[in-house]
């Protein structure tokens, strides 16, 4: 069997798609491991999980520093680690240009609409209040243009009478836990 690519994660927060991921590499058909797991937030809840798991992690405060500073720190922790790609879950930060431009096609992103619908925030709401009949999420490329970049996978979620944002954010997580881990297994099968 071809070598594992060795993938970092970079997360904000909870870290639920980091940990479908994570979970996901166990599976014996996976292509890739988590070298690493990162934050922007020491007190980003999916660090303790990764750490549980045995998973290096890192973190490091964005509070008081430049974007450029900021972003070279959390890439040199990327590189350490051995990371060939790197997989943004939840990472609440707008790249610099260069950072995107160095990690072109060795980056993806998961955002919670169906783009090229909605991207930035809010999507659940904007996607309630245009009335249309579908959420969902989609798996990206990442380049320097937010949400901008090559679409590799996208599920639909209907959206329901009376939907709130919170409850239509609650069920598209379920199609991200889906959705992610495999978009993330075919594009490294298809890049070796
Ligand atoms: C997800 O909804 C993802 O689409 C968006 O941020 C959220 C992260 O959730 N980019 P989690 O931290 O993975 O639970």
């Amino acid at each position: 069997m071809a070598e594992k690519a060795k993938v970092a994660i970079f997360i904000s927060g909870r870290g639920s798609n980091m940990a479908a991921l994570l979970y996901a590499a166990n599976l014996p058909e996976a292509a890739y491991e988590v070298v690493l797991v990162a934050a922007n937030d020491p007190m980003a809840e999916g660090l303790a999980l990764a750490a549980a798991e045995g998973i290096h992690t890192f973190a490091l405060s964005h509070k008081g520093m430049q974007r450029a500073e900021h972003d070279a720190a959390m890439e040199q922790a990327a590189r350490e680690a051995g990371a060939e790609y790197i997989v943004l879950a939840g990472y609440m930060r707008i790249l610099t240009d260069d950072f995107a431009k160095r990690w072109e096609g060795r980056m993806l992103n998961i955002h919670p609409s169906l783009l090229p619908n909605y991207p930035g925030l809010d999507t659940h709401q904007r996607a309630i209040d245009a009335g249309d009949s579908h959420g969902g999420v989609s798996v990206h490329l990442v380049t320097p243009e937010l949400d901008a970049g090559e679409v590799l996978g996208q599920m639909r979620v209907a959206i329901r009478k009376g939907e709130t944002a919170d409850s239509l954010a609650e069920r598209v997580r379920f199609a991200e836990h889906q959705l992610y881990p495999r978009v993330l297994n075919d594009y490294l099968e298809r890049a070796r």
